[in-house]
């Protein structure tokens, strides 16, 4: 098993290269089922997850091949193919392993005409239901059967007819199935309060190359005029916003300076103005996003918010910078029920935290020490990495397997500014 063994206490400086966004890789992959022709995706991230999703595909009959890399290049290029869907289920197996799977049952159900998908159950950061994904699908014309731990949903005469749904709370997972599934329909679909994620965004862009009809992009009411096939097409995968914002909070906490390369800004505004609230330069480069710490850090208050509000992947990060922030600053995490779950490894860590259901308050330390800790899910593991940088003596952080699903090389990256940073591994 993995381990990183990280040596606090080193001001990083440099520049970090920033990969393909990972939640837009896992919903720009299933689109490969929506058509008979090649779709190549560019600046994939090399991680675990990206590697299951497309085995998950394989298994569905898709074929993947992936361009040769050069060594010390970042991200790859895939080329899929689904000339036929050979399976329409998505096992119990591949689906607890990455929620993402879920993903596969709009377009499979628009290709195929059917899916059956097994349900993902609960996870670390809470109970996470697929209720409206159903609730969009059965709009859009599917019918829904619940049964043995797995979802069939079938269109009637083979095709979905398109239909509206207005979405009770904003859900990314939702709004990314019913779009995929809408664009093959008969007719017209409106999905209202849709989610307005930049990785929605990027999902349409790409569903529009293909030859999909979509109005509204970028907003919360996306209308969607199905079409007879969707084409193949060529397209790169967009910048990893949160990964992005995971570095940033890196030069916040070793009071540094780290340019984000290919960082794209209009995508991170609530993430820069809150680095810049706690007291950071944030400049705007050719590049990218240059953030430095060059004074103490403030307090901040926070509240997770659907996009463009705060994003909830980025809470446990700033949770670990503002522990080095003098005063107190209040989170607050509206989407998730449980996802405080590094607030006691930050704690044997030195960091003073109090939580109350889904608030916490986090009163400043003056240091934090080194201490062996493990995270459930994978900000979680990237916010006891930050907290690592900035410790006095050695942290190691078990599961590393949680941080190689979303941070693509992250030693090698943080090493190059300067970071002590390893990787170990035992038994
Ligand atoms: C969510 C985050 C996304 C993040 C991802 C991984 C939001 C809005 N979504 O996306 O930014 O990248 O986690 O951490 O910030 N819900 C239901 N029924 C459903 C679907 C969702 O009740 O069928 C609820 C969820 O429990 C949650 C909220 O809606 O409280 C938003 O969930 P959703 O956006 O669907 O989750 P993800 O797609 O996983």
């Amino acid at each position: 098993m993995d381990s990183l063994h990280i040596v606090g206490g080193k001001r990083l400086e440099g520049r970090i290269p920033i990969s393909g966004a990972k939640n837009s890789a896992l919903t720009l992959l299933p689109c490969a089922l929506l058509t008979a022709d090649k779709l190549t995706l560019g600046n994939l991230p090399r991680l675990a997850d990206v590697d299951n999703f497309s085995h998950l595909l394989n298994g569905l009959g898709a074929s993947t091949k992936i361009a040769g890399v050069k060594k010390g290049e970042f991200g790859r290029r895939m080329t899929l193919s689904a000339r036929e869907i050979a399976s329409t289920v998505a096992p119990y197996d591949m689906v607890r392993k990455m929620r993402a799977s879920i993903l596969v049952l709009g377009p499979m159900l628009a290709r195929a005409g059917e899916a059956t998908v097994s349900l993902p159950g609960g996870c670390a950061i809470g109970d996470r239901p697929i209720d409206l994904h159903l609730q969009a699908l059965e709009a859009l014309g599917a019918e829904i059967e619940l049964a043995a731990g797995y979802v069939k949903a079938t269109a009637p005469k083979g095709r979905l007819s398109g239909g509206e749904y207005s979405f009770p709370v904003v859900s990314v997972g939702a709004t990314e199935n019913a779009l995929m599934a809408a664009v093959l329909a008969t007719g017209r679909s409106q999905l209202f309060n849709a989610a307005r994620e930049p990785e929605i965004v990027d999902l349409c862009n790409l569903l529009v190359a293909m030859g999909g009809k979509i109005e509204g992009i970028g907003s919360s009411h996306l209308i969607i005029d199905g079409v007879e096939g969707l084409n193949g097409c060529t397209y790169d995968v967009m910048p990893d916003r949160i990964e992005a914002g995971s570095y940033a909070c890196a030069a916040g906490i070793t009071g540094g300076s780290i340019e984000l390369v290919g960082a794209r800004p209009h995508d991170m505004l609530a993430i820069t103005n809150a680095l810049a609230a706690a007291g950071l330069v944030v400049e705007f480069t050719a590049d990218g996003i240059r953030v430095t710490a060059d004074k103490p850090l403030k307090p901040l208050a926070i509240s997770t918010a659907p996009y463009p509000g705060f994003p909830t992947d980025m809470q446990a990060q700033f949770m670990a910078m503002l522990c080095m922030a003098p005063g107190e600053s209040f989170l607050e995490e509206t989407i998730f029920e449980n996802r405080y779950m590094h607030v006691p490894e930050l704690r044997r860590m030195g960091a003073n935290i109090d939580v109350c259901g889904r608030s916490a308050i986090v009163h400043g330390v003056e240091r934090m020490t080194g201490a062996q800790v493990m995270a459930t899910d994978l900000r979680a593991s990237m916010s006891l990495v930050l907290a690592g940088l900035c410790a006095t003596g050695e942290t190691e952080v078990l599961r590393v397997y949680h941080l190689d699903r979303g941070y693509e090389r992250l030693e090698e990256k943080l090493q190059a500014v300067g970071a002590t940073i390893e990787r170990r591994t035992t038994g």
